[in-house]
């Protein structure tokens, strides 16, 4: 269930975090690593290996001697921050990391983990509830190996900068977001044949504007229960602004009843849950994600296990930014919104995002294959 919550916040979280112009005449996967299309399945080898291998070597590393692991799955890496030096041939002598040396790469680092972890829930605990700043993200970077706090809208707003004051004495990263007008969005240049199939990132229009369809939810109930199955689609709860608001899906200017608001949550995890018992007969659900801008116009779900490195790719799809992907930067984020509202268990990226794609799904390339999308 956690799983579930934190994909949907990521998007809320990325919406404001727009560094990174990625072109797109290839495959997104293939211009965030700078690769040809065709070289796409071997680097989802080289990241899977090198998951598995951050996955094997962490319970080695000591928190207090180390300060967090990454991968690069262009240089074939396993990176770790470390502290203590002479930690280094204690691990490299472990008969389990034997075979894997290569792909080991030692950094020297000052923060060790255990620093970083102390720091963010002092920062987390103390700070912001006494400062109470606002469209701050806050979140443990191993790259960076350190806590890093990136501001967004109101940098040069006077509670936050007493926040940040406060929060040097902990000798944290401080990022200035570029402003919302500064980011480049990509044109509209894939317009698409008409079709009234609804796939993850496709549009839908409530009270609140542009949000994107996350994706389907069924809710079960215990065995002894008959009754029907109920469907929803799952989107961002600060895509309204109350109960019951009425969605729509546009296709090219046509209003297609998507559902209604039935449950929605914003503070702590942000999700809604649209009800579409009552949906346009002439919509279709489809239990993938929309591929915009691609020859293959659908990505099919397989499966949602979270990616699980620092470093690993992840993407997006949404109604306004389209597909696009980036690298996993930090785990357990945190950000607070301009109402008091935080949002915990969040995954940042430095993927390209805006307004209009929140709710819209989070996912990664499992496997990826150059076949004929067969939907019909
Ligand atoms: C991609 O392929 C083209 C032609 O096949 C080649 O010229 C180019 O160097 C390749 N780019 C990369 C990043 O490998
Ligand atoms: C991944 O690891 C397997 C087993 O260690 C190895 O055979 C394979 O060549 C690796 N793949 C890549 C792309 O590095
Ligand atoms: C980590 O190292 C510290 C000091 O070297 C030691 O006190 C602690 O027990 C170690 N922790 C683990 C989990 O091994
Ligand atoms: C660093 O690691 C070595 C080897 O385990 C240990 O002897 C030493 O006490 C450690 N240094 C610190 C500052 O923890
Ligand atoms: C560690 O701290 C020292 C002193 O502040 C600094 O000179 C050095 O660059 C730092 N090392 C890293 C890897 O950040
Ligand atoms: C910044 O913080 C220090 C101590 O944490 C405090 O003495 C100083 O007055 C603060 N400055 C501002 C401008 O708030
Ligand atoms: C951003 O856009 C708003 C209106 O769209 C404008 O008022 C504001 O000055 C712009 N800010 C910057 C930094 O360009």
């Amino acid at each position: 269930m956690k799983n579930f919550y934190f994909l949907i916040n990521l998007l809320l979280i990325i919406f404001t975090i727009q560094k990174h112009f990625i072109i797109y005449a290839q495959e997104p996967l293939a211009s965030l690593w700078g690769i040809n299309d065709t070289e796409i399945p071997r680097y989802l080898n080289i990241e899977k290996n090198l998951t598995l291998l951050d996955k094997i070597v962490k319970p080695f590393l000591n928190d207090s001697s180390f300060g967090g692991t990454w991968i690069d799955v262009k240089l074939n890496k396993v990176f770790i921050n470390t502290v203590n030096l002479s930690q280094v041939p204690i691990i490299k002598s472990l008969p389990e990391l034997k075979t894997y040396l290569d792909f080991l790469e030692f950094q020297p680092a000052n923060n060790s983990l255990e620093y970083l972890k102390y720091s963010f829930n002092q920062i987390i605990s103390i700070l912001v509830s006494e400062y109470k700043p606002h469209n701050i993200f806050i979140s443990i970077k191993p790259k960076d190996n350190n806590v890093v706090i990136a501001l967004g809208l109101d940098e040069n707003d006077e509670i936050n900068q007493k926040f940040i004051n406060a929060t040097l004495h902990y000798g944290p990263k401080i990022r200035y977001l570029p402003s919302k007008n500064s980011s480049i969005l990509r044109r509209a240049d894939d317009r698409e044949k008409i079709q009234v199939r609804l796939s993850g990132g496709d549009n839908i229009v409530g009270d609140s504007g542009l949000c994107s369809v996350g994706f389907l939810a069924r809710k079960h109930c215990g065995p002894p229960c008959i009754k029907r199955k109920k469907d929803y689609i799952v989107t961002a709860g600060h895509c309204v602004s109350s109960l019951n608001v009425r969605f729509n899906h546009f296709v090219d200017g046509d209003a297609f009843f998507v559902g209604t608001m039935v449950s929605f949550s914003k503070n702590k995890y942000d999700y809604g849950l649209i009800n579409i018992r009552k949906m346009d007969k002439r919509l279709k659900i489809r239990p993938s994600i929309r591929n915009f801008g691609s020859q293959d116009r659908e990505l099919l779900i397989t499966d949602s296990i979270p990616a699980s490195s620092h470093g690993a790719h992840l993407c997006k799809s949404g109604a306004k930014t389209k597909l696009t992907c980036g690298y996993i930067e930090s785990f357990n984020g945190v950000f607070t919104d301009i109402n008091d509202i935080i949002l915990i268990d969040l995954i940042f990226t430095n993927s390209l995002s805006n307004e209009g794609d929140s709710g819209g799904p989070v996912f990664y390339f499992f496997r990826f294959t150059f076949s004929e999308s067969s939907w019909h």
